[in-house]
């Protein structure tokens, strides 16, 4: 782990500790897409009589750490939902220094996503982000898009309902009846995996328009833990919960154990 995301681990105790968490986890039972809600960056913030954006900055190390994590694992899908389509109702100078802070990140990360080999990808109605954000992703997109170890995507200015609702038109006027195929194909996810696992952080227990049509069957995990201090250990926590679930799809348990 020579890369530059490992530097700065240095406390040997919570090293050994997260090495023998890490290596609980299954290989053979990796969910194929972990989706987060990263929360809690503004209660982190005031709980250190910080202003809220304070809170968003220090939640990139969380950011670069799983996305670390998730890739040394082998997980081939990582969502992230960075910006509701209801986070524009906050206040200006909040949307708009976390729009400035993703410019920031992205023009500064780029470099270790290439020597990670992890693709970018981004869902939501990116036209409506500001121009420098819009390209700064746009730009990391095509930069990234032949990597193939991990997929990162971002979700920004995206909603679930937003997502089936433009699924809809674009299959409107559609010969004959539309099957969950066509409108799976049509989601801003078409191609990949629907979320096996979703995280959320801060203790909150609800979903905010996130994936309501992909995470039909996902397995739900919650923590206390606020975003800027969730870390590895913590992530391969929530993995090793998911590994404990009997997913029955409607089946009973006896027809999985029989
Ligand atoms: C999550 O943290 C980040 C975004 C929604 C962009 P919050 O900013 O929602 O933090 P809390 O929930 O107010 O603590
Ligand atoms: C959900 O967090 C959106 C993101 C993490 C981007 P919020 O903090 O905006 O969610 P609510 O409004 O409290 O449900
Ligand atoms: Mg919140």
């Amino acid at each position: 782990m020579a890369d530059k995301w490992s530097a700065g681990n240095s406390c040997t105790f919570a090293t050994v500790s997260v090495d023998t968490t890490k290596a609980a986890i299954d290989p053979g039972k990796l969910p194929q897409h972990i989706a987060v809600i990263m929360d809690g960056n503004g209660r982190w913030a005031k709980q250190k009589g910080k202003p809220r954006v304070f809170g968003h900055k220090n939640g990139v190390e969380s950011v670069r750490q799983i996305t670390e994590a998730a890739a040394e694992l082998g997980v081939p899908y990582l969502s992230l939902y960075a910006f509701s389509t209801e986070n524009w109702s906050r206040p200006a100078l909040e949307v708009n220094a976390l729009m400035s802070l993703l410019v920031a990140t992205i023009k500064k990360e780029i470099e270790t996503l290439q020597k990670n080999n992890i693709r970018l990808q981004a869902i939501g109605d990116l036209s409506r982000l500001p121009s420098k954000t819009h390209q700064a992703l746009l730009s990391a997109i095509e930069e990234t898009k032949a990597n193939t170890r991990m997929t990162l995507v971002l979700a920004l200015n995206y909603s679930g309902k937003w997502d089936i609702t433009q699924a809809v038109n674009k299959l409107r006027g559609a010969s004959s009846e539309i099957t969950q195929d066509d409108l799976a194909g049509a989601l801003s996810t078409a191609g990949m995996p629907d979320p096996e696992l979703m995280i959320r952080t801060s203790g909150e227990v609800r979903i905010s328009n996130f994936f309501l049509w992909q995470l039909a069957y996902g397995e739900f995990y919650f923590t206390d833990v606020l975003w800027p201090d969730f870390r590895k250990q913590h992530f391969y926590q929530a993995i090793l919960d998911f590994q404990t679930r009997q997913r029955r799809f409607g089946k009973t348990g006896e027809q999985l154990t029989s």
